[in-house]
């Protein structure tokens, strides 16, 4: 019996809103292709920003790609199954944030089956908190790069997506999810990020106020 094995590996590009994570994807998926392997692109059925194609992922800088669109069904997410046949070699998913739990377990079989996975998303959502499946799979990653914009406020490396309602900055409390670009986000760094709620990992206890040093 030949018990060799031969497991792929996982690569995420995570970062703020526009700091180029769909071009470092499309990127490396090209480059694949360069090298004569076999891709599948998979994108979230949610990405439906305007002048963007419903089949297509894109960048900020408009460069696109054609995509199997997935949504958070356990049939359409087991479809990448039947969808990453033993021709494909690279797998590359965008948006990778609205994706459920089930996904984790999705990839990790991937990978056991030998296909390079990549996947590119938010790694904070508007609160500042860790966007969804993306901290797992950071951890589970072989390789993670963190991609940063520039803040539209002063010009640092941006951290934040800072998300803009009628001129202002949202409240902790609006829905995590809203599909859009520039007309609600701008990227902040720390310091230009505005925000009504101190992050959720921060244990009320345990807090600063309770220090005279800080
Ligand atoms: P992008 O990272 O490719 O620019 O796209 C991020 C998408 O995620 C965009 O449609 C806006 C959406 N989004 C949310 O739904 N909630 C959030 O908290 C943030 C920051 C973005
Ligand atoms: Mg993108
Ligand atoms: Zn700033």
């Amino acid at each position: 019996m030949n018990t060799k094995k031969n497991k792929g590996r996982l690569e995420v590009v995570c970062g703020s809103m526009f700091s180029g994570k769909t071009e470092e994807l499309l990127r490396r998926l090209k480059r694949a292709e360069f090298a004569k392997q076999n891709v599948l692109t998979v994108k979230h059925s949610i990405d439906k920003r305007k002048n963007m194609c419903s089949t297509s992922i894109s960048s900020h800088q408009g460069r696109e790609r054609n995509a199997f669109i997935i949504n958070n069904s356990p049939l359409s997410i087991e479809k990448i199954f039947e969808l990453a046949n033993p021709n494909i070699d690279v797998i590359g998913i965008d948006e990778i944030q609205f994706f459920p739990q089930e996904m984790i377990g999705v990839i990790y079989q991937l990978i056991d089956a030998g296909k390079r996975v990549i996947v590119a998303g938010l790694d904070l959502d508007f609160r500042g908190e860790p966007f969804g499946i993306m901290p797992a799979l950071l951890a589970v990653a072989d390789e993670a790069l963190k991609l940063k914009a520039i803040c539209v406020t002063c010009g640092k490396d941006a951290y934040h997506t800072q998300r803009i309602v009628n001129g202002k900055p949202a409240k902790y409390s609006d829905p995590i999810i809203l599909v859009g670009a520039e007309e609600c986000y701008e990227a902040r760094c720390r310091n230009c990020f505005e925000i009504d709620q101190l992050p959720s990992f921060v244990t009320p206890s345990i807090n600063k106020e309770n220090m005279t040093s800080l």
